[in-house]
Order: structure tokens, then C-alpha cells, then sequence
């Protein structure tokens, strides 16, 4: 029996407290419908709810626990650095030492800039997209999602996609204006947009494979075909790796893809489950950012050394040997008999993985662009993860999420998840 009813008092309670009973949307299921389970604590792959119902853990706090939670290196170096206090505010060795193994790491970076959350990386980036090029225009995708700043709520994806908010009333049209939209994987819808306002664009930016509308993965010449057409028209490349970075493979996208782009933005993993996002590139590029050049952006807690402390050990622990191998054959296995258990059990459904991220549809069309993903049946996906829920299994509360591994999941997980999905599937 499946009892929740712990979760259902607490969250009965926060809805009073906070606007919907969340600090953040997507939380609040309202897309799968059903009572949110709340959570009492994490360890490796797997998540207890205050009921003690334990879960197999596919969301792994949307990304970052990507070594499993509460590694036990992650959180001995934490206690060792909370020894020697919470906040600096001031420049510290775990600055150099995480930014000399981003440096290492992602192929683009040959400086970075440290802040709090995807949605700053985001932020900043687009003003130094703007100082760096003085264009003001931008190219985003539709159903890719930056973190909620003003600019890059058009047509986004995640939570606004989940909840089917087209754009958010108080974002001012005049900072929309400057955002135009394209298909994603649709290399032509871009060169008209550049055709059209030439001179006029900063840049394009894009998830390099998209987690927030779905996994969608880039058709073969995509990341090529921007490559060329930013630089034909003098615009940026912006690779949004806040979701991919270390999570698709060390180097994130980029180094899969072989596709270096100008800027790149960070979070999730690199903060090893504490506040931490990133920008970087080109040293020309990030020399404009105040106080090395005039471009400002600032925070009072980024460079936290706790964020810092379980970034460098968290990035430590997947470089070692066999990590990315193990991620991928996991992941795959695991989309793998997904897709298997639910045309067995005459469900249409595609889907696929790269490095620990995945995604199913529930449509047995391929899936290129986010109006090819709205085609999934919702319904079907919300039935799916309830049962997947009331068997043990945690995944996105939405259709518009990827999943994630960690290296934390044993083969067994895998196999049991698959066989749960299979009882789920077929009592469809
Ligand atoms: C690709 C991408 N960019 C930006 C963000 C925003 O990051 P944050 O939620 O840390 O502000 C997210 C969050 O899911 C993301 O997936």
C-alpha cells in the first residue's frame, strides 16, 4: 500500500507558505497531476519521502547528483571546508582550483566567471553576447530553456513548457523584442533569421541537446551548421551546457559533438549539488567582464567555497578512469529495455540517451523539434509515472524533462526499474 500521507500533510501546509507549496514549478506535478511525495533524505540513487517510501532516483535534484547523492568524498570534503567557514566574499583557492579543472575540461573555456544558478550563467552570458558583438538580437530555440531571466522566456521550455505558459505576464515586450525563435534543428529557419536582420545578432544560443522539452538530440550537422553560419554572419556561438556539462561526457556536449562554440554556461554538476553556475570561453571574449573590462556582473556569494569545495571534488571523482563508459552503458541499457517493455506492451514510444541523460515520448514519431515532442501523450506519460511512482521508481514529474543517471546506479537498479515499467506499462 502506497502511503503518502505524511507528503500530503506537509504539502498541504507549504501551499499556504509558498505560491503553489514550491520553490520552483515543475515540483509541484501539476503536469502529471497526483500529490507530490516530499522528501526526507537522499543516498546514492535513491531517495526516502517522509512516509519512508524509497525510490529509485532518476531526477538526482535535476542533474547535479550525478556521482549519487551524499557521495562520501563530497561530503568529507564538505565538512572539511565548513571548518573553515561558510562565506568568504572574497577570492579563494577553491576559485582556481575549480576553475583550472573547468578550464581543463570543457574544450571552450579559457576563462570562466563563476555564479550561483543556470539562470545567472544565462543572464550574464547574453549581456557579454551583447557588449562583446554590440548587436542586441539573439536566436534561441523553442522548448530550449535559460533559466527564467525576462529575455529568454519566449517559447521556453521545462517548467513553462510543463505548464503550458506561452511566455509569463511581467516579462516587458521590450525585452522579448530582441529574442527571436527558431525550430530546433532547423538550420534554415536560422539562416532566414540572419538573412533577415543582418548586422543585427549577438549570437545564437542553444541547448546542445535538449533536456527541457524532452530529450531531443541534434540532428547530424546541426551544431556544425550554426558553427558556420555564426561565423559567415560575425555572430557568437553559445553552447547552454548548464544541463549536458560533465553529464553527457567530460567535456560536456562539445567534446561529444566536436563542436566548439564561442561561450559556454555551466550548473548542476559543477556545483555538486550546491549553488554554483558558471560562464566561459574565449579569454578575448571574457576579458570584458568587469573587473578585467567593462561589461559588470557581479555576487555576493559566488565563488561560495562550499560550492566550490564539492564542485572540484565532484568533478575530481567522475574524471577518474571508466566513469563516462560506465554512465553510458547504464543509461543505454536502461533506455534500452524502456523502449523494449512498452512496444511489448503495444505502446508507441521513442527515446534515446547520451552519456547519463535520457528521454522517452509516448508517440512513435521521431522526435526533432519541441512541436514534434507536444505530440507525446501527456496523459499516457502522467499515468506512467504514477504507477512508476507507486512502485518505487522517481522520475520527472513531466514529459518535457530528461532523466538522469549517476554512477551510483547498479545494474540491478536498472533491471528492476525496467521490470517495474513493464508491470506499469502494461496495466496501461
Ligand atoms: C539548459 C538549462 N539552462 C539553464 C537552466 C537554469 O538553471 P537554474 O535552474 O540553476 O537557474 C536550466 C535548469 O534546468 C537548464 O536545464
Amino acid at each position: 500500500m502506497f502511503n503518502t500521507s505524511k507528503s500530503e500533510e506537509i504539502f498541504a501546509a507549504a501551499g499556504k507558505l509558498m505560491p503553489g507549496g514550491v520553490s520552483s514549478p515543475v515540483r509541484a506535478f501539476r503536469s502529471v497531476g497526483g500529490q507530490p511525495i516530499v522528501f526526507d533524505r537522499v543516498k546514492g540513487a535513491y531517495i526516502w519521502d517522509v512516509d519512508d517510501n524509497q525510490y529509485i532516483d532518476y531526477v538526482g535534484s535535476w542533474g547535479p547528483a550525478i556521482c549519487g547523492h551524499t557521495h562520501p568524498e563530497v561530503i568529507e570534503a564538505l565538512h572539511q571546508a565548513l571548518e573553515k567557514g561558510t562565506s568568504f566574499g572574497a577570492p579563494s583557492l577553491q576559485e582556481n582550483i575549480l576553475a583550472s579543472m573547468v578550464i581543463e575540461m570543457v574544450p571552450s573555456i579559457e576563462m570562466v566567471r563563476f555564479v550561483n544558478s543556470g539562470t545567472e550563467a544565462c543572464m550574464s552570458v547574453l549581456r557579454l553576447m551583447r557588449a562583446y558583438t554590440s548587436r542586441e538580437k539573439i536566436i534561441k530555440f523553442e522548448g530550449c530553456y535559460h533559466g527564467h531571466a525576462d529575455m529568454f522566456l519566449v517559447k521556453a521550455g521545462s517548467g513553462v513548457a510543463t505548464l503550458g505558459l506561452p511566455d509569463s505576464p511581467g516579462v516587458p515586450k521590450t525585452t522579448t523584442q530582441a529574442t527571436l525563435t527558431a525550430p530546433y534543428n532547423d538550420l534554415e529557419a536560422v539562416k532566414t533569421l540572419f538573412k533577415n536582420n543582418p548586422q543585427e545578432i549577438a549570437g545564437v544560443i542553444l541547448e546542445p541537446v535538449v533536456g527541457n522539452a524532452g530529450f531531443i538530440t541534434p540532428d547530424a550537422g546541426f551544431l556544425e551548421g550554426l558553427r558556420e553560419l555564426t561565423e559567415e554572419y560575425g555572430a557568437l556561438l553559445v553552447f547552454d551546457e548548464v544541463m549536458t556539462g560533465f553529464r553527457v561526457s567530460s567535456g560536456g556536449a562539445q567534446a561529444k559533438f566536436g563542436v566548439v562554440p564561442d561561450l559556454t554556461t555551466l550548473g548542476k554538476v559543477i556545483g555538486g549539488g550546491l549553488p554554483v553556475g558558471a560562464y566561459g570561453g574565449k579569454k578575448e571574449i571574457m576579458s570584458l567582464v568587469a573587473p578585467a573590462g567593462p561589461m559588470y556582473q557581479a555576487g555576493t556569494l559566488s565563488g561560495n567555497p562550499l560550492a566550490m569545495t564539492a564542485g572540484i571534488k565532484t568533478l575530481e571523482i567522475l574524471q577518474r578512469p571508466g566513469t563516462y563508459e560506465y554512465l553510458e552503458k547504464i543509461t543505454k541499457q536502461l533506455i534500452d529495455g524502456l523502449l523494449n517493455v512498452s512496444q511489448q506492451a503495444g505502446h508507441q514510444v521513442t527515446g534515446g540517451s547520451i552519456g547519463g541523460m535520457f528521454g522517452l515520448f509516448f508517440t512513435g514519431e521521431n522526435v526533432h523539434n519541441f512541436a514534434d515532442a507536444q505530440k507525446s501523450d501527456v496523459v499516457k506519460f502522467a499515468r506512467f509515472h504514477r504507477g512508476m511512482l507507486e512502485r518505487g521508481v522517481y522520475l520527472a514529474p513531466s514529459q518535457f524533462e530528461a532523466g538522469f543517471t549517476s554512477v551510483a546506479h547498479t545494474n540491478e537498479d536498472i533491471e528492476k526499474t525496467i521490470s517495474t515499467a513493464k508491470d506499469v506499462l502494461n496495466s496501461l
